[in-house]
């Protein structure tokens, strides 16, 4: 061997010592830190939060319900305090309870610190990030900087500032839920947490879907500011019926979420509606968008709308997404799993249903009527090109989930038989025929057999794929944590009588 040789194999010894030298030191640290996890508590401060907030909320523009139109309130700055509470009813107008109906809500940012800060600047979903891994990669960052703070390769290295995610979560902020990481939104990359979240707005016109409803408060009650809810005393057929949502909300069944309801009355019924079931289909939608936005104080242009029939409740991470991010297109589609009288007869495919807009979308394009977003013309509504335009970018329609990706659910006539004979006797005068009409078809018995066989009124019973209450996304976690209590629709109560 020559002396050359010789010399390059030493000199490969010594730098493997060094490096095996730097792998143990690396290894105490993180050893070390690994006990160390209370620095998280630092991290997610509400008091950072709360100032960050403060600053932020001062340069976001908002907008007064009433005057979309209008270009000089566009650039009104707002000066909304950040209180603890995540939107209220307005304290100068407590209004008795019969005037439930009149109340208006005042929106404000909802200062749950929803990311943590780290002094690099980086954000990092709390529920999406594995928080433990986290602590211990920043502890070793500042042991790094102490040893060496002139070390540029340290402070500004990236892997030591990327957030770890847990299974579920993707993006360099683990704030993409699965449910959008595997959506067709064009734009996935482009997506940036925001430093105050948007507030989120769901309107539901409510008749006797009171489990669902439950099921929806518990899913979205986090993510959701405030709940427009229309309810009638006339049925969509015409007929007069109880305010039981309303009965309900005063006795205190809905108290764990009474401070998010925005109560509305529609106290009539629209012309023509009984000769042409759709015309008093779609106005439900039309007053409950109407009567409730009107009612909403602080309104901004990139709040977000959701409008939903009481049988659909999306997955809460979806709506988390569309609340904390930047980047995203509209309108906004929902992929939901399809089942029929409880989630145990689960249909082929899912049903995609355009829910979701921004507020400035909603007013400038679908003239605040939320029935016009639910259909899917928005293309050629005369108020499309303008806004598009006005937003820099090309809008087009993406939905979360996928048709393989469930990211909520549509559970279809999902009551007890008396509920579905309700259903039949009040629903509106069109989509023929109409069920309702046939006295047989009104029997309990029927009703119990079409439960049983997942059988339809005109007399068919579909294939239905397997379904196990123990697969991904089978029903809102709510009613599987009350089994018992929501067993009708986990379980087909008459599969006993099955041979
Ligand atoms: C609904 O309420 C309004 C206002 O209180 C009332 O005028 C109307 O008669 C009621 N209709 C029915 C069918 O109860
Ligand atoms: C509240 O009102 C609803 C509707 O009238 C009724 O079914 C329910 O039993 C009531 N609950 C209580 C606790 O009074
Ligand atoms: C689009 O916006 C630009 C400026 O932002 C404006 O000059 C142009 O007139 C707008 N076009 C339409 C069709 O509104």
């Amino acid at each position: 061997m020559s002396s050359r040789v010789r010399m390059r194999i030493r000199r490969h010894k010594v730098f493997l010592l060094c490096l095996l030298g730097i792998f143990v030191v690396s290894f105490l640290h993180y050893y070390k830190a690994l006990y160390n996890i209370p620095l998280l508590q630092e991290f997610s401060s509400p008091s950072n939060h709360l100032k960050t907030l403060k600053i932020f909320s001062d340069i976001f523009w908002n907008i007064p319900a009433a005057d979309f139109n209008s270009q000089q309130d566009v650039h009104k700055l707002s000066r909304l305090n950040v209180k603890s509470k995540q939107g209220s009813f307005d304290s100068n107008e407590i209004l008795p309870d019969g005037k439930l109906h009149e109340r208006t809500f005042v929106l404000q940012n909802d200062p749950t610190p929803f990311f943590i800060h780290t002094e690099s600047g980086a954000m990092c979903l709390k529920e999406g990030t594995d928080l433990a891994d986290f602590a211990t990669r920043h502890k070793l960052l500042q042991h790094h900087r102490e040893i060496d703070p002139k070390d540029k390769a340290i402070n500004t290295n990236e892997q030591m500032v990327r957030c770890p995610c847990l299974q579920g979560w993707h993006g360099p902020h683990c704030g993409i839920p699965t449910i959008v990481y595997h959506s067709n939104l064009p734009s996935k990359s482009k997506v940036t947490p925001r430093k105050v979240p948007r507030r989120v707005i769901n309107a539901i016109n409510v008749n006797h879907e009171f489990d669902l409803l439950h099921a929806r408060f518990h899913e979205l009650g986090d993510v959701v500011d405030v709940f427009l809810i229309c309810e009638s005393n006339f049925t969509a057929y015409g007929d007069s019926r109880p305010l039981l949502f309303r009965q309900m909300i005063l006795n205190g069944t809905f108290d764990y979420i009474k401070h998010k309801i925005l109560y509305i009355f529609l106290d009539h019924f629209p012309d023509g509606g009984r000769a042409d079931g759709w015309i008093a289909d779609d106005y439900l939608r039309t007053y409950l968008t109407k009567n409730g936005m009107s009612r909403l104080k602080g309104l901004k242009r990139d709040d977000v709308f959701i409008i939903d029939d009481a049988d659909e409740i999306p997955a809460r991470d979806g709506i988390l997404f569309l609340k904390l991010h930047d980047g995203w297109t509209e309108p906004v589609g929902i992929h939901m799993r399809k089942s029929l009288y409880g989630f145990y007869w689960r249909q082929f495919g899912t049903l995609n249903v355009l829910s979701a807009c921004t507020a400035a979308m909603l007013f400038k394009v679908y003239k605040g009527d939320g029935i016009l977003l639910r259909r899917r013309s928005y293309y050629s509504m005369s108020g499309f090109r303008e806004y598009e335009n006005s937003t820099g970018r090309i809008l087009v329609p993406w939905a979360i989930g996928s048709p393989v990706h469930y990211a909520g659910w549509h559970c279809s006539w999902c009551f007890k038989p008396e509920g579905i004979y309700y259903k039949l006797i009040s629903a509106q005068n069109g989509d023929f025929p109409r069920w309702g009409d046939y006295s047989e078809k009104r029997k309990i018995s029927y009703i119990e057999d079409l439960i049983q066989t997942g059988g339809w009124f005109d007399g068919s019973v579909p294939e239905y794929p397997p379904s196990d209450p123990k697969e991904h996304m089978y029903a809102p976690k709510y009613l599987l944590d009350n089994y018992k209590k929501y067993h009708y629709l986990l379980e087909n109560p008459y599969a006993k009588e099955k041979h």
